[in-house]
C-alpha cells in the first residue's frame, strides 16, 4: 500500500504541494488572510460584485423568504421559479435560444460534454483549457486530440484527419484563464462550419469582462452561431456561485435529461440564485462596472510592459507574470505578501512543466493608488530575484 506520507513528501519536494490559507474577510481589494491584511490581487471577483450590498440584499431576502437549501435535486422538488426566470435572462444575455443553470461552473463542464459526445466521437481540445473542461473531456470516452494554443492552422489539420462522418466537438477557453489571452474565436467558427463540428466554449473568466454587455467570447466578437454552445459561470465577474450552459433549446433538453452533474445533485439554494439575477441586472444596467475594469486593465497593462516581464500575451484583466519555476514563483509570491500584497503562485499541473507565474487580477473596484503600489513591488522583487 501507497503511503499518503511519500506522496506529500514528493510534492513538497517538487514545489507543488499546496496548502489553504484561512480568509477571515469578506471579498474586497483587500483581504484578511491568517490574521495578516492584504491588498488582493489574485481573485476572479472582476467587477467587485462579490460583497456588493445589492447581491448580499436579494440573497439575504430570498433566504429569507425561501430558506436556506432548495431540499432536492431540481427534476426532484428543487426546481424554484427562480431558475426559469434567470435562466430566461442568461439565454437573452448570451443571445441563445435557452440556458440551464448547474450547481458550479466545473459540474457544467464536467455534465455537459460527456452528455453531447461519446465513444467514438472526436474532441480536439486547446493546450491550455482549463482543467475542468479536461476532465469532462476525459469523463466522456471520445477520443481526445490537443491543438496547440490558439493555433487554428493546427486545429484545421486535426479535422482534415478526423474520419468520414465522425461527431466532432472543438473545446475551448473564452479567456484563457491562466493566461488571460482571448480563443480566436471568429476562425474556430468558420472552421467548424467547413468541417461540420460543434464548439463548446468556457466562458467563465469571459462573462461579465468581454463584450458590450459583458455577455462573453462571441459578443466581443460579434458571433452568434447555432454550432456554439457557450458556458459561464456566475462564481466569477458576477460575484456569486454557479455555473450554466447556454445555446439551443434541444440542447438543453438533452442536458436536463442526460447530464449526470446535473441529474444527480441538490439544486441550488434560492439565496445563491436571487443574487446571480441580481447581478445579471447589475452588469447591465450599471456599464460603468465594466468600464473601470479595463481602465484599470489598460493602466496596468501599460505599466507593467515597461517594466519587461513576461506576460504571455495576455489580454484581459488576468495578467500572467512568467517566472519558471515553481520554487521561484513562491518565493516571489512570498516577497509580495511581506510587502502587503496577495497574489498567489501558480504551479504546475494547473500550467505545463517550467511555467511557473505569477497571475495577477485586475478588479474594477481597484484604486490606482493600490495598482501603483503592487508595480513598485513587482518592479523590486523582480529585480531582487534576477526576473527583469
Ligand atoms: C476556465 C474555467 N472554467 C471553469 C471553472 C469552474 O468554475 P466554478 O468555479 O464556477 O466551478 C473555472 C474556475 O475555476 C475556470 O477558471
Amino acid at each position: 500500500m501507497r503511503q499518503f506520507k511519500e506522496t506529500l513528501r514528493q510534492l513538497r519536494a517538487q514545489g507543488l504541494y499546496r496548502s489553504l490559507l484561512q480568509t477571515d474577510s469578506a471579498t474586497s481589494t483587500s483581504v484578511k488572510q491568517d490574521g495578516q491584511k492584504a491588498l488582493l490581487f489574485c481573485a476572479n471577483n472582476y467587477l467587485g460584485l462579490a460583497n456588493h450590498p445589492v447581491l448580499k440584499k436579494a440573497a439575504a431576502e430570498a433566504a429569507e423568504t425561501w430558506g436556506a437549501g432548495a431540499g432536492a435535486a431540481r427534476l426532484v422538488s428543487g426546481n424554484h421559479y427562480l431558475y426559469k426566470t434567470l435562466e430566461s435572462k442568461l439565454a437573452q444575455y448570451k443571445h441563445t435560444a435557452a440556458a440551464l443553470i448547474f450547481s458550479t461552473g466545473y459540474m457544467a463542464n464536467l455534465g455537459t460534454i460527456p452528455a453531447i459526445v461519446q465513444k467514438g466521437d472526436l474532441i480536439l481540445a486547446d493546450r491550455l483549457n482549463h482543467a475542468s473542461l479536461v476532465d469532462g473531456c476525459r469523463l466522456s470516452g471520445a477520443s481526445f486530440r490537443i491543438y496547440r494554443h490558439r493555433d487554428t492552422v493546427h486545429l484545421e489539420k486535426l479535422l482534415q484527419k478526423r474520419k468520414s462522418g465522425q461527431n466532432v466537438l472543438i473545446v475551448s477557453d473564452g479567456v484563457f484563464s491562466m493566461d488571460g489571452d482571448i480563443a480566436p474565436l471568429p476562425e474556430i467558427v468558420r472552421l467548424a462550419e467547413n468541417y461540420d463540428a460543434r464548439i463548446y466554449l468556457d466562458d467563465a473568466h469571459a462573462t461579465g469582462v468581454l463584450g458590450q454587455n459583458g455577455g462573453g467570447t462571441a459578443e466581443h466578437f460579434g458571433l452568434s452561431n447555432p454550432r456554439l454552445i457557450q458556458m459561464g459561470t456566475f462564481s466569477k465577474a458576477l460575484g456569486g456561485f454557479g455555473g450554466f450552459v447556454a445555446g439551443t433549446e434541444d440542447l438543453i433538453q438533452l442536458l436536463i435529461n442526460k447530464a449526470r452533474p446535473f441529474v444527480y445533485t441538490t439544486a441550488l439554494p434560492p439565496g445563491v440564485l436571487a443574487s446571480a439575477l441580481a447581478a445579471l441586472e447589475l452588469v447591465q444596467s450599471r456599464p460603468h462596472l465594466m468600464a473601470q475594469l479595463w481602465e484599470n486593465q489598460a493602466y496596468f497593462h501599460q505599466k507593467i510592459s515597461e517594466l519587461g516581464f513576461n506576460l504571455l500575451g495576455s489580454e484581459t484583466p488576468i495578467v500572467p507574470i512568467l517566472i519558471g519555476s515553481s520554487e521561484k514563483a513562491l518565493t516571489f509570491s512570498k516577497h509580495l505578501l511581506e510587502k502587503g500584497i496577495l497574489v498567489s503562485a501558480i504551479r504546475p499541473p494547473t500550467v505545463p512543466k517550467g511555467s511557473a507565474r505569477l497571475r495577477v487580477t485586475l478588479m474594477a473596484v481597484h484604486t490606482q493608488a493600490q495598482i501603483d503600489l503592487l508595480l513598485h513591488a513587482l518592479k523590486d522583487i523582480g529585480k531582487k530575484l534576477r526576473i527583469i
